[in-house]
């Protein structure tokens, strides 16, 4: 079926092609800035997706997404309203509309929730279904984790909990079975295939916003009402979404999701990994890329202040030239990075190192939720002394930034409370904190210091958890 859809368009309308419950959709003249939820609802008239907040938090937007031929692994759960259309090409997407079968038998999901009673008003309910499907498809079975990014305001979770746990053992359904894979893709040159072709055409286009998940673009469309001239796609680009562990390093390309990274980083980086499980919901994890986090220059994005600690580097492209840069030198001042017209991030190196690092996420709450103040402290110790420290907070400057007065103050010293308690003292010397309505500038120095406190007792074997209350 070929579509035709109007609006005012950011550049170059676009050809897109995908699975949609089953059945191939072409669309031609797309508006590259038209939104999967509103496509949906307004065009489609599947108005089981609903549409909540509008940026990403709430989850009643949640549909499914599926991209290779084993499809039943690679099932996530996303975002339609910060979802732009051509980010669909070549995909396959359930609605709550695709869940039960063409004949009207529901999902396992579906029968659970409504033996459970997990739903009352049903508002977020199709939303929290997807997810849960999503979830039944990938055998993930973390249902805390899983429903981290819907809200449901009347029912109450441990219905919907006990419903999960209820379908978990069921087969998933044989309609599910989506393979993408061969279908027939008219390109768009402003939605390159790999990333020679990327190169070429930014250069040609040097003024056009790159969308890779679009989880921050997204916002600045729906909130900020903003009309870019010209969107380049990032989601077609193959080669930028690869993870190649080398003999001394591990690049990952700017297009791997934070859920890819999460993954990939686990057994060298536990702090790491363990940290993103708080990044966002599943979700957002799931589109959300490590580029993206990067170049968007938030001075309280969760990535950069880990990366500066690990001291990775990244690799920078404008047309055929490449230079690498260590992250902390990409972050000049508040809005300003390091990358000129035309210049995107291409990977990111993280060089092979022993573990030290230890990351810790203050935020007002613990899931889906932006940080306060992000810290990641990397320090080694040898023989009782400090041999290496590198650290790096988030919300505690224009941008997350390196300690290094701070660093100074531990490397070369004994490894015990009166170094740390000194330590704590140069904070001041490396931060001046802004008070804003997550944090007042006092509050921030004082975690970040205690953040300091907790490595040295978390060394000495006293686990500190801020999820329990000791007396
Ligand atoms: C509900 C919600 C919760 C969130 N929670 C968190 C959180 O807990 N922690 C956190 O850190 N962030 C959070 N974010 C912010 C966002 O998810 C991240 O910043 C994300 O990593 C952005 O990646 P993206 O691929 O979606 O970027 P996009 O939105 O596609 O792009 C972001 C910016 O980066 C540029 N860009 C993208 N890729 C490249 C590239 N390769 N080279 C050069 N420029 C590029 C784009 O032009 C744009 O300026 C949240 C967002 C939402 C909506
Ligand atoms: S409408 Fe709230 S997350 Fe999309
Ligand atoms: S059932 Fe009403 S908000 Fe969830």
């Amino acid at each position: 079926m070929i579509w035709g859809v109007s609006g005012n368009a950011a550049g170059e309308l676009m050809n897109i092609t995908f699975l949609l419950n089953g059945e191939t959709v072409a669309l031609c003249d797309v508006d590259p800035t038209r939104t999967v939820l509103d496509w949906l609802r307004e065009e489609r008239g599947l108005k089981g997706t609903k549409e909540g907040c509008n940026e990403g938090d709430c989850g009643a937007c949640t549909i499914i997404l599926t991209h290779e031929s084993d499809s039943q692994k690679a099932a996530s759960a996303v975002n339609a309203c910060i979802m732009l259309l051509p980010q669909l090409q070549g995909k396959a997407v359930r609605t709550i509309e695709g869940v039960q079968s063409a004949q009207g038998d529901l999902h396992p999901i579906q029968n659970a929730v409504i033996e459970h009673h997990a739903s009352q008003c049903g508002f977020c309910t199709p939303g929290i279904v997807n997810s849960l499907v999503a979830a039944h498809m990938r055998g993930a079975t973390d249902h805390d984790d899983v429903l981290a990014g819907n809200l449901c305001r009347c029912t109450g979770y441990a219905p919907i909990i006990k419903a999960a746990n209820a379908a978990q053992a069921e087969n998933v359904p044989e309609w599910l079975a989506d393979i993408p894979d061969n279908l027939n893709i008219t390109p768009n040159s402003c939605a390159p295939e790999n990333a020679d072709e990327l190169a070429e055409w930014y250069m040609n286009n040097p003024h056009a916003t790159l969308v890779a998940g679009a989880t921050d673009v997204g916002l600045w469309l729906t909130k900020k009402l903003v009309e870019p001239r010209q969107i380049g796609f990032l989601n077609r680009c193959t080669d930028l979404q690869q993870i190649i562990e080398r003999e001394n390093d591990i690049w990952i390309g700017s297009g791997v999701t934070i859920d890819q990274v999460q993954r990939a980083v686990k057994a060298r980086y536990p702090g790491f990994s363990g940290m993103l499980r708080y990044f966002a919901s599943t979700q957002i994890r799931a589109t959300a890329s490590l580029g993206g986090n990067i170049a968007n220059g938030s001075p309280i994005a969760d990535t950069p202040p880990i990366l500066i600690a690990l001291g990775a580097r990244l690799s920078l492209r404008r047309g055929d030239k490449r230079r690498v840069i260590l992250i902390e030198d990409f972050y000049i001042e508040y809005g300003r990075q390091n990358l000129q017209a035309g210049e995107f991030i291409e990977g990111i190196i993280i060089p092979h190192q022993p573990d030290g690092l230890k990351v810790y996420k203050i935020s007002k709450r613990f899931d889906q939720d932006i940080s306060s103040v992000l810290g990641a402290l990397n320090i080694i110790e040898k023989d009782g002394k400090v041999q290496a420290a590198r650290i790096a907070f988030g919300g505690m400057a224009g941008v997350p930034k390196r300690a290094k007065a701070v660093e100074t103050a531990l490397i070369g010293r004994d490894w015990n409370r009166q170094t740390v308690e000194d330590a704590q003292t140069v904070f001041s010397h490396d931060f001046i904190p802004l008070t804003d309505v997550r944090a007042s500038a006092e509050y921030r120095i004082e975690v970040a210091q205690n953040m300091l406190l907790r490595v040295w007792l978390e060394s000495h074997g006293q686990t500190v958890s801020v999820r329990e209350v000791t007396p």
